[in-house]
């Protein structure tokens, strides 16, 4: 392996470190069994990207199914030791808005989690793999009545109700059936958390969520959370299960958990106390991030567990009050490392710009750097964070390994809009060339969940890798699939 070396583009941003060995693989962005072999390929248990390409084709996402029922496992493991002597365990849901499939509902199973979902669509795909509906949760801020019967169908654990108004929609339908929905209700505690506005979820100023603020305008300044807590436990087709928070994503210190976890348990205490009930069960939500950068330093789920459970330990001792049963929801940080997308390499340009006021190493005016823009089989349509969010990645060369110089290079699609940039900015070799494979990590959550068929481009299928066999575990689409809703006149 020839180790490159270079100094710093002015054109990058500051975080962006010029890697010593460009083949190198950064191992917390990469699923556990991700290595190159001995021609220098990228392979992911035991299968390498040529076959994977010549199997399956590109774009394609490639999971590593170990990597997934382990960091499941870590999750589930390290809570249950954490909170042991706090309630008895933990109960982990698998945030399937992060990505869903049968195979996936499975695993979950197997490793025992659970399955948090947000949608009806979402609870077909719980139901076609026959998770049983006690072990299923069903979020959103605007279920529809059809979704609110489908979850007392499927005989649902949970129901996290996001508002007053669906509260009385929920206990409505649950007593016109002659039953009871067992209900959680989501509260925003106002902690705002450090990630990207539109993934903050539990502050004030945004949709979802019942406040635990007092409204000033209301009588006796009683706040909706409040209202909510005295109109489900009075109400006959609801069974009050305890209380709900999500305080954002891509979070990675846990103290912003640490603190929600403490008011949603004074306000559950104060509850309990005032209206003389019992909430059994507080769901802390999700939220913790991932490294999907070399600077990104995520936390094992060992180190939240013990953060989260002191605090619920010393919150519950100082207010007397019995633990109630805890569970979370992560959904990013168990399936997100799992993934790669493998794309194949098509077009190259190299343009010259001026470096940004200020830029390190830049030599000042009249000078221009040199940034490459690398065009790939793929783009937004597959992964849309970078436009919704500004998300960040990184990417190396898979096919094969390289002595070539690393070249500051934007990583593009093939999409109809400026903005498709898959990689923002990322060292890669000079040498890179039509027909290379390019792996970008850490796309295993909200990729193909949120990808889309702008351009009629086919959204790409997702394999599974385990014991040196890959299976599409979601097939890619077809063009006829794409053509399958157009009525023909
Ligand atoms: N629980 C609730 C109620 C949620 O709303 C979410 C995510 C989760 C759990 C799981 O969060 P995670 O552990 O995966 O961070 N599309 C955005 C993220 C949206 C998150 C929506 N809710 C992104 O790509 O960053």
């Amino acid at each position: 392996m020839t180790v490159s070396s270079s100094t710093a583009s002015p054109l990058a941003p500051d975080w962006l470190q010029v890697p010593a060995d460009l083949n190198a693989l950064h191992q917390p962005m990469w699923a556990g069994s991700v290595v190159r072999n001995g021609a220098g390929a990228l392979t992911v248990g035991g299968v390498d990207v040529h076959a994977l390409k010549e199997q399956f084709g590109t774009p394609l996402f490639v999971m590593d199914e170990a990597d997934f029922r382990s960091r499941a496992r870590a999750f589930k493991d390290s809570f249950d030791a954490a909170f042991a002597d706090i309630c008895g365990g933990v109960d982990v849901y698998y945030a399937g808005k992060s990505f869903l499939c049968t195979a996936v509902v499975k695993w979950v199973e197997e490793e025992g989690l659970r399955l948090d979902t947000a949608s009806g669509g979402e609870l077909a795909v719980a139901a076609r793999a026959g998770i049983p509906g006690e072990r299923v949760a069903l979020h959103g801020n605007n279920k529809s009545d059809a979704e609110i019967h489908r979850a007392l169908d499927m005989k649902l654990g949970r129901i996290v109700v996001d508002s007053l108004d669906e509260l009385v929609r929920v206990g409505a339908i649950a007593q016109a059936r002659g039953e009871q929905a067992k209900v959680m209700l989501r509260l925003t505690p106002g902690v705002h958390a450090h990630t990207h506005e539109f993934i903050a979820t539990a502050h004030e100023d945004q949709k979802f969520g019942l406040s635990m603020a007092a409204d000033t305008t209301a009588e006796a300044g009683v706040s909706a959370a409040e209202e909510a807590v005295a109109a489900a436990s009075a109400h006959p087709g609801i069974e009050l299960l305890g209380l709900h928070c999500h305080i954002g994503s891509q979070i990675f210190e846990p103290d912003g958990f640490a603190l929600a976890a403490e008011k949603l348990l004074r306000f559950l205490a104060a509850m309990q106390g005032k209206y003389s009930i019992t909430m059994p069960e507080l769901d802390l939500g999700g939220g913790y991030g991932i490294a999907y950068t070399p600077v990104d330093t995520p936390r094992p789920a060992a180190e939240i567990a013990t953060a989260m459970a002191a605090v619920v330990r010393s919150t519950c001792a100082e207010l007397g009050i019995d633990a109630p049963r805890i569970s979370i929801e992560p959904g990013r940080a168990i399936v997100g490392s799992t993934t790669f997308t493998l794309y194949e390499v098509g077009t190259l340009k190299t343009v010259r710009v001026d470096a940004p006021s200020g830029a390190r190493g830049d030599a000042g005016n009249n000078v221009t750097y040199p940034r490459r823009y690398v065009s790939v089989d793929g783009g937004m349509s597959d992964n849309a964070r970078p436009v919704l969010y500004d998300a960040d990645y990184s990417a190396v060369l898979a096919s094969r390994t390289s002595g070539a110089a690393p070249q500051l290079s934007r990583v593009v699609g093939k999409h109809c809009e400026s903005g498709d940039i898959v990689v923002r900015d990322v060292y890669l070799p000079g040498d890179v060339a039509a027909g290379d494979l390019l792996a970008v990590p850490g796309t295993g959550a909200y990729c193909w969940a949120l990808s889309s068929n702008y351009n009629y481009l086919a959204r790409p299928g997702v394999v599974a890798v385990r014991d040196g066999s890959a299976r599409l575990i979601v097939r890619g689409e077809t063009e006829e699939d794409l053509l399958n809703r157009d009525m023909g006149a």
